[in-house]
């Protein structure tokens, strides 16, 4: 199956599984708040919830999980809670990366790096590297990574590559997920009902599915939910629905 498909150009073959699911991870703050703890000890445990989650994609055939573990508009938050992040990313990339390797998982990550420290930078770029001949689950992870910016940059890149007309097929090139088929299915835990300039680009098609569970209590059982969510619903890509009993042609000769 080719990789990438637009869904605004052609209707994906089979969709009854999710081949691509991608995750807005949300609560952790409020998951620590309830146990009367400090917040970043809730993404602590966030990332024992991440590694449940890549558990359950390869043990489950989906082909991409992708994370959404830090946005551009995340700066806006308090400085230990940043560096915070920051190095529990650093810390799980240290410590988990042989680990995705023996289990045949490539890792990557979508966003702007130019921001992280030269050692981060150079961390991301051997875990990918390491990790790139891999052909089971793609797991990507998207830090400073902003919808808009996705694409403002993307559309830089095409000029800089000497387009003179952006196209869906040309900036599609161009943007992070150009290695991915667009997700199926965009899980949002924490109770929010929004996108927050995640891969805005990818999700025209996407099934959306929002839980009120919080991000650290996202388990097998929640995720099954999701994808049965998913097995419901018809999806369309514009076309009419398949209930309709009367054709056009009928009412026009009426
Ligand atoms: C949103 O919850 C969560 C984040 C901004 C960070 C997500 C990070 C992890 C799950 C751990 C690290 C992951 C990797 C891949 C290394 P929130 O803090 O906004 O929660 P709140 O809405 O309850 O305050």
């Amino acid at each position: 199956m080719p990789v990438k498909t637009s869904t605004t150009r052609e209707i994906p073959n089979n969709v009854s599984a999710p081949r691509h699911v991608a995750i807005i991870m949300d609560g952790n703050g409020r998951w620590a708040k309830e146990r009367y703890l400090p917040r970043v000890l809730g993404h602590r445990r966030g990332l024992k919830a991440v590694r449940k989650s890549v558990e359950f994609c390869y043990q489950n055939n989906i082909e991409f999980l992708t994370l959404f573990a830090f946005s551009s508009e995340n700066w806006r938050r308090p400085l230990e809670e940043v560096s915070f992040l920051l190095a529990l990313f650093q810390k799980s990339l240290e410590e988990e990366v042989t680990k995705l390797d023996e289990n045949n998982v490539r890792f990557k990550m979508i966003g702007d790096r130019s921001k992280f420290s030269k050692k981060l930078q150079d961390l991301i770029q051997e875990s990918e590297r390491v990790t790139h001949d891999n052909t089971g689950l793609t797991l990507t992870v998207a830090a400073n990574y902003g919808g808009r910016w996705d694409i403002v940059n993307a559309t830089n890149q095409a000029i800089l590559n000497g387009h003179l007309e952006i196209s869906e097929d040309v900036l599609s090139q161009f943007l992070q997920l150009n290695f991915a088929p667009e997700p199926d299915l965009l899980i949002r835990t924490g109770g929010e009902v929004r996108i927050s300039n995640f891969v805005i680009w990818d999700l025209v098609y996407t099934e959306l599915c929002f839980t009120d569970v919080l991000w650290p209590d996202f388990d097998e059982k929640c995720f099954y939910d999701a994808l049965n969510r998913y097995s419901e619903r018809e999806r369309r890509f514009g076309r009419a629905g398949t209930e309709h009993e009367i054709s056009p042609k009928e009412i026009i000769n009426s």
